[in-house]
């Protein structure tokens, strides 16, 4: 439906050249920027942090959805506010108290996101969601930390049952996300966000990649 919001991972996006790439992101019809920040600890990759999120505020008016695989994610909370996210997405088994964490990031200004990794169980987010804590959880169909990785259907089944108990809650799917195919389970399944790396990066046309993933 018109109603997906698309956020293009930037994870596969040119590091070199982060404002073209927004630039390039917004003008394909992009509403969302996802920013993976992964610490080399959590995941097995090491990227970008507050530092560069701020550099990127100032250059692109995009929403900035940053995905914190990282260990301690309590401790980088204040960083990400003042370096204007707009999300801040954490990983619960990662955490020391998800709840204050949780409303730590409100508090701060942020919107609240909730990660499960393919293996984690919606358990692991639903007393955060039954409090009504969380805008967005993130259902990611891949290991945290690469772009490129086949979509795990199995997640799908997750998306269903939070859609099911929370019918207006934002829910993105993150990884593995194309308009040939999956773009359109994650979307029947229940999600409203997706979110793209290689699918919209890996395209001469990124244009027309967001337009053929919001009609999936
Ligand atoms: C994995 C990230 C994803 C990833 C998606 O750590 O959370 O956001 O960049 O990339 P693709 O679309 O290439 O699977
Ligand atoms: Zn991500």
């Amino acid at each position: 439906a018109a109603s997906t919001l698309i956020a293009p991972s930037i994870l596969a996006g040119d590091f070199s050249n982060l404002e073209g790439e927004a630039t390039r992101m917004a003008e394909a019809g992009a509403e969302w920027l996802h920013v993976d920040i992964c610490d080399g600890q959590f995941c097995g990759n090491l990227t970008i942090g507050a530092p560069v999120v701020k550099s990127l505020r100032s250059k692109t008016r995009l929403f900035l959805d940053c995905h914190l695989a990282v260990m301690h994610p309590e401790s980088q909370v204040q960083q990400f506010a003042q370096a204007g996210a707009d999300q801040l997405t954490f990983h619960p088994e990662a955490a020391k108290d998800s709840e204050a964490l949780a409303v730590a990031i409100r508090t701060a200004g942020m919107k609240v996101g909730v990660a499960l990794q393919p293996g984690s169980p919606t358990s692991v987010a639903l007393p955060l969601l039954q409090k009504g804590l969380v805008d967005t959880v993130n259902v990611m169909a891949v290991e945290p930390g690469f772009g490129g990785q086949p979509f795990q259907e199995h997640v799908l089944e997750k998306v269903r049952e939070l859609r099911d108990l929370f019918p207006s809650i934002n829910i993105q799917v993150d990884g593995g996300v194309n308009p040939n195919r999956t773009a359109k389970l994650a979307k029947d399944a229940g999600a409203n966000i997706l979110i793209a790396g290689t699918s919209i990066f890996g395209s001469e046309d990124p244009k027309r990649v967001v337009s053929a993933l919001k009609q999936a």
